[in-house]
């Protein structure tokens, strides 16, 4: 007995110095998502939404987002402790494409996200739904 407390109480009180990297990480860190619609007007009304959002992780639904050009729909999220947090949409360019897209996924985006803002940056497009880690630098991630 005498033996196994000296073995655990050193253990037990290490703990926390073994948590402490966790402290500064990604679990406590705020990400932005960003979702703009710079789709082209084409015959449509200026503020008449051309794009239908739609996100939803397994926890959150955040609906239907009606978007006109222009508006920039956003979010937050954290990560979770097993870093599966996955947020996946469909986006609507009404009357011509559909198809879905991953706007957050723990893993892939808990490093380039850190760059801008804390921010992932989508923006829906003619040709495709484009990511940027910079809001400069443009990638046709999800052609369509
Ligand atoms: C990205 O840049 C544009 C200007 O090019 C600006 O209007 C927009 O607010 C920026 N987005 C973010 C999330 O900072």
């Amino acid at each position: 007995m005498g033996n196994l407390k000296s073995v655990a109480l050193p253990l037990l009180l290490s703990f926390p110095l073994l948590l402490l990297p966790f402290a500064e990480s990604i679990y406590f860190t705020n990400y932005h998502i960003h979702v703009r619609n710079d789709l082209p007007l084409l015959n449509s009304p200026p503020n008449q939404p051309n794009l239908l959002l739609h996100c939803k992780s397994k926890n959150k639904d955040i609906g239907d987002r009606p978007m006109a050009k222009g508006q920039d729909y956003t979010w937050d999220t954290k990560i979770n402790f097993f870093r599966t947090t996955l947020f996946f949409c469909n986006a609507r360019w009404v009357g011509h494409k559909s198809r879905s897209f991953d706007a957050f996924d723990a893993i892939r985006d808990e490093e380039r996200c850190l760059e801008y803002h804390t921010s992932c940056m989508w923006s829906v497009r003619s040709d495709g739904i484009y990511f940027s880690f910079n809001n400069e630098t443009w990638y046709n991630d999800y052609p369509w």
